[in-house]
C-alpha cells in the first residue's frame, strides 16, 4: 500500500503485540467501560455511524474505541496531542482490532494536521475529541465536510472553553456533548488522574524527590487540587497561584501558600501549570528562578509556558540533556530545566491517567455517545451536558466495581427530604 491510499500512519507494526498486551492489561481495570461494550456488542447502537475521534492514543483510549467499534461504529482515530500517543497502542489497534489509527509519537505539526485531516476526509456523522482540533477543522477549513456530523463529543475543559465561546458567537454547526462537565469524569479524571500522572510523569523525566521540594501549582480547579494534594503527600511544600478569588481562597483555606507567580518564581524548585489559560510563566519569572528550577505543564496545550519568550532570555539551549528534559541557561547564569517541551507532561514522559480513572471517563463518553446519537434529531447547535442518569450508572457500576455498597433512604427519610413541613 503506498503513503497516498493507506487509511493508517503509524511508527511500526512491529510493536502491535506489545500493544495488545498493554491494551489487554489497561481493559483489566476498566470493568465499568467493559460493560458497556458487552452490551453493546449485542445492541449495536452505533451500527451505520461513522466515527472520527481525536484523543490521546493510549492503552485507555484504545478500549473506549473498541467499545465503539464493538457498538456498530465505523470508527479511526488519531492523535489530540503530537507527544501523547503511545506507538505500540497505535499499532495494535490497526493489526489487531481492525482500527485504523493516524498518529505517531513526536510527529511534527504537519504531521499531526495531516492526520487530522484524514480523519475529517473519512466524512464522519459523529465525532470525538480532547481539545477541540477536530471541530475546529470542520468549522474553518472544511466546513462542508462539517456538514455531515450530527453531534460531536469534547473531553477535556479546553475544549469545551473553545466549544462555549462557538456557541456563544452562534458558530457552532451541530451539537457538542460536554463530557468534561460530567462529575463522573472531571471530578476523578481531572484531580486524581492529572494529580496522580503529573507527578508519574515529572519523576520519571527527572528522577528528582519531592520531598522538601518547593512546588508551585499555577491553578486550582480540579487538575490544580489533585497536582497539589499529592505533592503534599509526598512531602513537598505546595504553593498555588491563581488569578479566581474564590479558587485562590479554597487553596489558602486547603492549607497551601497562595501568592503570586512573581513570588513564586523566586521560590519554587517544580513549578506545574494546570491553568488552561496562555503565558502563565514568562520570562520575567524565568530570570528570577532559583538555579535548577524545574517547569512543567499539565494543561492541554503547550501555551501556558512562554517558551519562545524565554528562549530569547536564554544565552543557551541544551535540549534532551535526559530524555524530555531540555535545560535553559539563562542570561543570568542560572539553568532552568523545561520538562516535555511545555507539553503535557503526564502523557509525554509518563503514561497518562492510569485505566482504572479513565474508566469512569471513558463509560461516561461511550454512554454520552449513544445518547447523542439516539437523541441526535432533538438536539440542537449547543453544548450540552451528559444526562445525570448516565453519571449515575457509571458511578453505580464503579462503586459496585470497587465491591463498596453504600445506604438508600428509608422511606420516612425520603418523604422527610421531599417535603417542607418539618422545621425546628
Ligand atoms: N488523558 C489523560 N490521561 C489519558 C489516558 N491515559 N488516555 C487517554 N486520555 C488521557
Amino acid at each position: 500500500m503506498t503513503t497516498a491510499t493507506k487509511n493508517f500512519d503509524v511508527k511500526d507494526m512491529g510493536l502491535a503485540d506489545k500493544g495488545k498486551a498493554r491494551i489487554e492489561w489497561a481493559d483489566q481495570d476498566m470493568p465499568v467501560l467493559r460493560a458497556v461494550r458487552d452490551r453493546w456488542t449485542k445492541e449495536q447502537p452505533l451500527k451505520g455511524i461513522t466515527m472520527s475521534a481525536c484523543l490521546h492514543v493510549t492503552a485507555e483510549t484504545a478500549n473506549l474505541v473498541r467499545a465503539l467499534k464493538a457498538g456498530g461504529a465505523d470508527v479511526a482515530l488519531c492523535a489530540s496531542n503530537p507527544l501523547s500517543t503511545q506507538d505500540d497502542v497505535a499499532a495494535a489497534l490497526t493489526k489487531h482490532y481492525g482500527i485504523p489509527v493516524m498518529a505517531i509519537k513526536g510527529e511534527d505539526n504537519e504531521t499531526y494536521y495531516r492526520h487530522l485531516e484524514a480523519m475529517v476526509l473519512r466524512e464522519p456523522n459523529v465525532t470525538m475529541d480532547d481539545g477541540a482540533d477536530l471541530v475546529t477543522l470542520l468549522h474553518t477549513k472544511y466546513v462542508d465536510k462539517g456538514k455531515n456530523v450530527v453531534v460531536s463529543m469534547e473531553e477535556t475543559t479546553t475544549g469545551v472553553i473553545r466549544l462555549r465561546a462557538m456557541e456563544r458567537d452562534g458558530k457552532l454547526m451541530f451539537p457538542v456533548i460536554a463530557v468534561n462537565d460530567a462529575t463522573t469524569k472531571n471530578m476523578f479524571d481531572n484531580r486524581y488522574g492529572t494529580g496522580q500522572s503529573t507527578l508519574d510523569g515529572v519523576i520519571r523525566a527527572t528522577d528528582m524527590l519531592i520531598a522538601g521540594k518547593t512546588v508551585v501549582i499555577a491553578g486550582y480547579g480540579w487538575c490544580g487540587k489533585g497536582c497539589a494534594m499529592r505533592a503534599r503527600g509526598m512531602g513537598a511544600k505546595v504553593v498555588v497561584t491563581e488569578v479566581d478569588l474564590i479558587k485562590a481562597l479554597e487553596a489558602a483555606m486547603d492549607g497551601f501558600q497562595v501568592m503570586t507567580m512573581d513570588e513564586a518564581a523566586k521560590v519554587g524548585d517544580l513549578f506545574i501549570t494546570v491553568t488552561g489559560n496562555m503565558h502563565v510563566i514568562r520570562p520575567e519569572h524565568a530570570m528570577s528562578m532559583k538555579h535548577g528550577a524545574m517547569v512543567c505543564n499539565s494543561g492541554h496545550f503547550d501555551i501556558e509556558i512562554d517558551l519562545k519568550g524565554i528562549a530569547k532570555e536564554a544565552k543557551e539551549i541544551r535540549k534532551d540533556i535526559r530524555n524530555f528534559v531540555d535545560e535553559y541557561k539563562m542570561k543570568s547564569g542560572r539553568s532552568m530545566y523545561v520538562l516535555a517541551e511545555g507539553r503535557l507532561v503526564n502523557l509525554a514522559a509518563a503514561e497518562g491517567h492510569p485505566a482504572s480513572v479513565m474508566d469512569m471517563s471513558f463509560a461516561t463518553q461511550a454512554l454520552a455517545s449513544e445518547y447523542a446519537v439516539k437523541e441526535r434529531k432533538n438536539l440542537q447547535k449547543k453544548v450540552y451536558t451528559v444526562p445525570v442518569d448516565i453519571e449515575n450508572w457509571v458511578a453505580r457500576l464503579k462503586l459496585e466495581s470497587m465491591g463498596i455498597a453504600i445506604d438508600t433512604l428509608t422511606k420516612e427519610q425520603a418523604h422527610y427530604l421531599s417535603s417542607w413541613e418539618h422545621g425546628t
